[in-house]
């Protein structure tokens, strides 16, 4: 029987999530860690295969049939299921080890798409004539007809809906042919991958390929603008910043509600964590600390150190920074200490990512 142990485990996972719906967290866990261990022990000594664009045909089928495939964006590497399908999107959950509460994004080959799965207002449909594909999501109201599975969107009546920019990306999704639900292919609360081998370390089971297509472009995830309200609001700093959003659809707010409540039920404050602790804004680097720079003035380090843009480009730091924050999460290190990055542009996003990382978990 060739079947994979993450669609074994979405299966039970979703037979008792009907019945318990509100201990879905324990349950995933019940059935990793009681129920399944024997398959987890064995697909734990293998990893999953990483190919190239010639299996995205192969890769589709998978993704129709109710198994998991990661592949690149533009913005980070993604771990695609079908969006209609509730026990995919269960299983993505249960190897993640993501919250239910998380929505996830919707991601569409084609701009004609969006309607299929959300209401559109005029807002919406210029910034998907404008930034599409792209690194933008949009949170919108869930169109009526929507076959977008509740599991997805956390039982909430708004999705988020993107459409990438990368060819791989774009390829796979018009072959699957239906909306694709893509968290980053990491697990839950770790530094997103931006390679497929960065993709590789991280999920060990359940996914049952990895497209590989080189590094990604952008680096740091999309920026999410939630358009339900009459105000526009982002819930996350990313790919495209606020001020070329706010040409096209004029003033945009923040995610804060007093500067203290994340909007996005994602958001939460620990998040995009390498092991070691994270320390940003230094002004010097402490013994036994990689010191992560940026810009042509270093601080002195007598340790490791990496520069996550020497000529001080903000989007050449984005495109780094996941990979570099990898390369220096390391045992030897008692931290890894970070430079001042400025807070304009893509360097929100970079250093909305940066906090998070240094934030300490409210739970160990
Ligand atoms: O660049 C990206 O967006 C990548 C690539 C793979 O496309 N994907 C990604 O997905 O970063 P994920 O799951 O790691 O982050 C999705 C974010 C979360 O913060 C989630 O809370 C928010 O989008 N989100 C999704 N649906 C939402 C909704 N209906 N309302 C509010 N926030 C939502
Ligand atoms: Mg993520």
């Amino acid at each position: 029987m060739i079947v994979t142990g993450g669609r074994l485990i979405g299966h039970e996972i979703v037979t008792i999530y009907c019945h318990f719906s509100s201990l879905f967290e324990n349950v995933c866990w019940y059935c990793v860690t009681t129920r399944n261990k024997g398959i987890l022990d064995n697909l734990s000594k293998t990893s999953v295969p990483i190919v190239d664009r010639g299996s995205i045909c192969k890769a589709a089928d998978i993704v129709r049939s109710g198994g998991l495939v990661a592949f690149p964006t533009e913005t980070v590497y993604g771990l695609g299921a079908d969006a209609s399908n509730d026990e995919a999107v269960a299983s993505l959950f249960a190897v993640k080890e993501r919250p239910s509460f998380n929505p996830l994004i919707v991601h569409v080959p084609r701009r004609n798409s969006l309607e299929d799965v959300a209401r559109c207002d005029a807002r919406s449909l210029s910034l998907a004539d404008r930034f599409w594909p792209g690194p933008l999501t949009m949170v919108l109201p869930r169109s009526a007809d929507s076959n977008v599975s509740w599991l997805a969107s956390s039982g909430l009546d708004t999705v988020a809906v993107r459409m990438p920019d990368h060819s791989v990306a774009l390829e796979l999704l018009a072959k699957v042919n239906g909306p694709v639900v893509a968290p980053s292919a990491n697990m839950s609360g770790s530094v997103s991958p931006t390679t497929a081998e960065h993709v590789q370390e991280s999920l060990k089971w359940g996914v049952e390929m990895i497209i590989d297509g080189g590094p990604c472009r952008i680096g740091i995830e999309s920026t999410v603008i939630s358009l339900v309200d009459n105000v526009p609001c982002i819930l996350r700093p990313g790919g495209i910043s606020r001020e070329v959003l706010e040409e096209e659809i004029g003033a945009i707010v923040s995610n804060k509600i007093n500067g203290l409540s994340p909007l996005a039920p994602g958001m939460l404050e620990s998040h995009y964590a390498p092991s070691r602790p994270v320390r940003i804004n230094v002004t010097e680097v402490m013994p036994g600390e990689a010191l992560l720079a940026f810009g042509p003035s270093q601080l002195a380090s007598d340790s490791e150190s990496l520069n996550l843009s020497p000529s001080g480009d903000l989007e050449e730091a984005a495109s780094n920074l996941f990979s570099m924050l990898r390369r220096l999460d390391r045992a030897e290190f008692v931290a890894v200490a970070v430079m001042t990055i400025p807070e304009s542009g893509i360097g929100r996003a970079i250093n909305d990512r940066l906090r998070r990382a240094a934030a300490t978990p409210l739970t160990p």
